[in-house]
């Protein structure tokens, strides 16, 4: 059995900088089109300067690679209508997040105030230029993305032409909000698609699959793959693939994020062909992506086939999803 998946798109992806971004950028560069690059660089991408500074380091780590970086910038409150506008060209989004609620979000925002925020949002708006945002409260960690949907309802009320993304999606109430509001769209990713809390900790724990938000319940997990596997139109693959040193990995403190990129495809292959949808994984990993941010990445057909694949235990110091295990599907051809 074989698919072939034109331009495959990742659109939540952290390729980190310097020594990390030139070993990690090529898997990415490898097997999809393009990808959503997240600004979380420290310092955060948050000017012009950074942000061509940033690209330009990507595309020598790509090398030559057909491989288009999306850039987004790093949501600050100071931006106003002539700085977006200026920027514009060189965006497809800007990426919000609390401060704090995950890796290097800390010059965040201190809480998501519509009255307050409103300028940039409505600058936005007027420019359409897209939000994107880790949408987490600050309380238990379990009901931190279910507590923001109000967030993101007040957003998608008052900015009716704001186009809002939800990143990595995890629960049944972010899904349920998709249908309430036209100008709501998400991310998921593969983690979410294939694990609970419980592999993460229901055993032994299992700090590579750590991440932010936190993996939820099997009717959570039910709920996003409903909307993946049906390739619900507002819904995109963004992989959150978030490389940390294994060392940061396998420590006291254990650095939030899975790192995906190198194995996304077959892992997803392998999971819509056992639940019979394949047909509509092309839709999942590019045509949704294509319509919601308008955008026409360079094209390449990713061939892959269902013989069994075994995964590196390392990635030059970083230990990917499925480590040592077998996957049954594998990347044949990149054309
Ligand atoms: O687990 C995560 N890791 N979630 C995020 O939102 C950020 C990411 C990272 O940058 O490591
Ligand atoms: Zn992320």
């Amino acid at each position: 059995m074989r698919v072939v998946l034109k331009n495959p798109l990742d659109m939540h992806l952290h390729l980190r900088d310097n020594e990390m971004l030139q070993k990690v950028a090529p898997f990415s560069a490898r097997f999809f089109s393009g990808a959503l690059i997240m600004p979380n660089l420290v310092p955060p991408v948050t000017t012009k300067e950074r942000l061509l500074g940033y690209k330009a380091r990507i595309a020598d780590a790509i090398g030559a690679e057909s491989f288009e970086p999306y850039m987004t910038l790093f949501f600050k409150e100071s931006y106003d209508y002539d700085f977006l506008s200026d920027i514009k060209n060189e965006i497809l989004a800007v990426k919000l997040y609390p401060a704090g609620v995950t890796t290097n979000s800390e010059a965040g925002v201190k809480g998501v105030d519509i009255r307050r925020l409103g300028p940039v949002f409505e600058a936005m708006s007027d420019l359409g230029i897209p939000l994107c945002v880790h949408g987490e409260s600050e309380g238990f960690v379990m009901d931190r993305e279910a507590e923001f949907i109000p967030v993101y309802e007040k957003l998608a009320k008052s900015f009716p032409k704001l186009k809002i993304v939800m990143e990595h999606i995890t629960t049944k109430e972010a899904v349920e909000a998709l249908e309430r509001y036209e100008n709501l769209y998400a991310t998921i990713t593969l983690h979410h698609l294939y694990i609970t809390l419980d592999d993460l900790a229901g055993g032994l724990l299992r700090p590579h699959l750590f991440c932010k938000p936190i993996a939820k319940r099997p009717e959570d997990r039910m709920a996003l793959r409903r909307a993946a596997f049906s390739a619900h139109p507002k819904v995109m693959f963004g992989s959150d693939s978030a490389p940390h040193p294994r060392e940061k990995k396998e420590a006291p403190g254990c650095a939030a994020g899975v790192y995906t990129a190198p194995v996304a495809l077959p892992a997803l292959a392998q999971l819509f062909e056992e639940a019979g949808v394949l047909d509509n994984l092309q839709k999942f990993v590019s045509d949704n992506a294509k319509v919601v941010y308008g955008v026409n990445p360079p094209k390449k057909e990713v061939v892959l086939i269902k013989e069994p694949y075994r995964v590196e235990r390392e990635y030059c110091g970083v230990v990917p999803m499925f480590a040592g295990e077998s996957l049954k599907w594998r990347v044949a051809d990149v054309i």
